[in-house]
């Protein structure tokens, strides 16, 4: 081959690799930093408020925040898995799940401080986007719509990674927007929703708090004119929890004017990446035709902790990191990889990250776009293998108890309707559609009574 040949194939080879790209999501490690399996089990962590923690090892324990061990190799396992992502996506929520007055600001910033530390040490070269958690605020969930300490100080924690203008929004309301690595045509929206959940209480009767709405509009309205495209990433979501019937996290009024925003804007959002949950599953979000126009992918969190929320029975996740593969052309999710450590193998037996399940394989769908999310859904909503795969997955292959009906109603109804009405009609769809589902059986039972007679 000539040389010329040789060097046209490795530029078309060169272009078709550039035009699949990947990043990191990791989100909710909440690190316990009195973590020590010695003890004995009421006393492993505070973290499991009294809960014993049976089988405490060197990774953790279901009742247990993360140990800086569980941290530290979740840290190195994307190292090993890929080394040279283009970004990480970091969604929050670093501290434990103690009360307030176990930790105060120096406590929270400490914390901020050292998992910002070992992801920057670790990746040294790679930007990272970073949204704040409800836990990385003292006192939790409280997190102010104006400028304050913890902002200010978190600014600078994080200003090797923030661009000058981030670090001014950053500080006045913990948000912030930049091109995606700096590339024209494409960009980043990070996301403070915590100024959105029904747990804080200094926001809640706020029009819009930290003019977080109005701003995001005018960002993507300026996305729009400059023909850009926009990830938006943040750490608590809109719509429910699939764990618990119900259960929204915004405030109706706030929820309501994040669906009104992705409405407006979804032509350019090409996806939207968010945690909390701690669980793995995803929203859909539709037009008035009923097209999927954009889907949250909810990453599960690194910690294993078993939630205390009431109603939530067995609350717990092996913990798991992801990787999405996109192209980078035009940003439309590919594929999402999950990562998980098998919490009781690894302390046993010094067990190793492993792949969990490839999207695309596991819901036999073409790519991650909101069309094939729709599919993947329309999946697990009518076929029960599909459903208990998706809930295997739910808690990173912790549960592996079946998937009921019930469960099935809770956990597809959450993915499909993140608005509170469409929701509780979504439920009370379920309900009908079982009694709809009785009405010929109990038809036939009568007709064979009346047959007897
Ligand atoms: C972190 O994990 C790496 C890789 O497993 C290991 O070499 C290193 O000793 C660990 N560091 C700490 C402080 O545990
Ligand atoms: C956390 O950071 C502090 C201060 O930099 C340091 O002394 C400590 O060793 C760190 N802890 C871990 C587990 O890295
Ligand atoms: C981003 O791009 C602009 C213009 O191309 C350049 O001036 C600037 O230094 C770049 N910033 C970073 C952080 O690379
Ligand atoms: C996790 O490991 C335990 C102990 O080895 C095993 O019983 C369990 O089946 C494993 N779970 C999965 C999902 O592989
Ligand atoms: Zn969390
Ligand atoms: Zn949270």
């Amino acid at each position: 081959m000539s040389t010329v040949r040789l060097l046209l194939s490795y530029l078309l080879f060169k272009e078709v690799l550039a035009l699949s790209g990947n990043f990191w999501h990791i989100t909710d490690q909440h690190w316990d930093p009195t973590y020590n399996p010695n003890n004995n089990p009421e006393l492993v962590c505070a973290s499991s408020g009294k809960r014993p923690a049976a089988n405490a090892g060197i990774f953790g324990d279901y009742a247990c925040d993360s140990p800086w061990d569980l941290i530290n190799s979740s840290v190195y396992a994307m190292k090993d898995i890929l080394p040279d992502p283009d970004f990480i996506v970091w969604t929050g929520d670093d501290t434990p799940h103690v009360p307030n007055e176990d930790l105060g600001e120096v406590a929270v910033l400490n914390i901020i401080r050292n998992l910002t530390h070992i992801i920057t040490q670790v990746f040294p070269d790679t930007k990272v986007y970073s949204a704040l958690g409800n836990h990385d605020y003292h006192p939790k969930s409280q997190l102010p719509a104006a400028q304050n300490y913890i902002y200010d100080q978190i600014a600078e924690i994080w200003q090797h990674w923030l661009d000058p203008e981030s670090q001014g929004t950053f500080k006045k309301g913990g948000y912030y927007t930049e091109k995606l690595l700096n590339r024209t045509g494409f960009r980043m929206l990070v996301l403070n929703t915590n100024l959105y959940y029904d747990q804080n209480k200094v926001t809640q009767d706020m029009d819009d708090p930290a003019g977080q709405f109005s701003w995001a509009d005018k960002v993507l309205t300026e996305a729009t004119n400059n023909k850009e495209k926009v990830y938006i990433i943040g750490h608590v979501p809109p719509g429910f929890f699939e764990k618990k019937r119900s259960k929204p996290w915004f405030t109706p009024k706030f929820n309501k004017l994040y669906l009104d925003l992705i409405q407006k804007h979804h032509s350019v959002i090409l996806g939207q990446f968010f945690g909390h949950h701690h669980t793995d599953s995803f929203r859909m979000f539709y037009n008035s035709e009923g097209s999927p126009i954009s889907a949250i992918f909810l990453s599960p969190g690194v910690t294993p902790w078993k939630t205390t929320l009431p109603g939530v029975k067995d609350g717990a996740n092996n913990p798991g990191i992801r990787v999405f593969e996109y192209d980078t052309q035009t940003l439309v999710v590919k594929d999402v990889v999950t990562y998980y450590l098998n919490l009781t193998r690894a302390n046993a037996a010094r067990g190793r990250w492993e792949k969990e399940y490839r999207l695309t394989e596991s819901f036999r769908v073409p790519d991650a776009s909101p069309a094939s999310m729709h599919q993947a859904l329309e999946r697990i909503a009518s076929d029960s293998c599909y459903l208990q795969k998706y809930y295997e997955f739910n808690s990173v292959s912790y549960d592996l108890t079946e998937c009921n009906n019930d469960c099935r109603v809770d956990h597809v109804c959450a993915a499909r309707e993140a608005d509170f009405e469409k929701y509780e009609r979504c439920l009370q769809g379920a309900a009908a559609a079982i009694y709809g589902g009785l009405l010929p059986v109990l038809f036939v039972a009568l007709s064979l009574v009346s047959a007897n007679w």
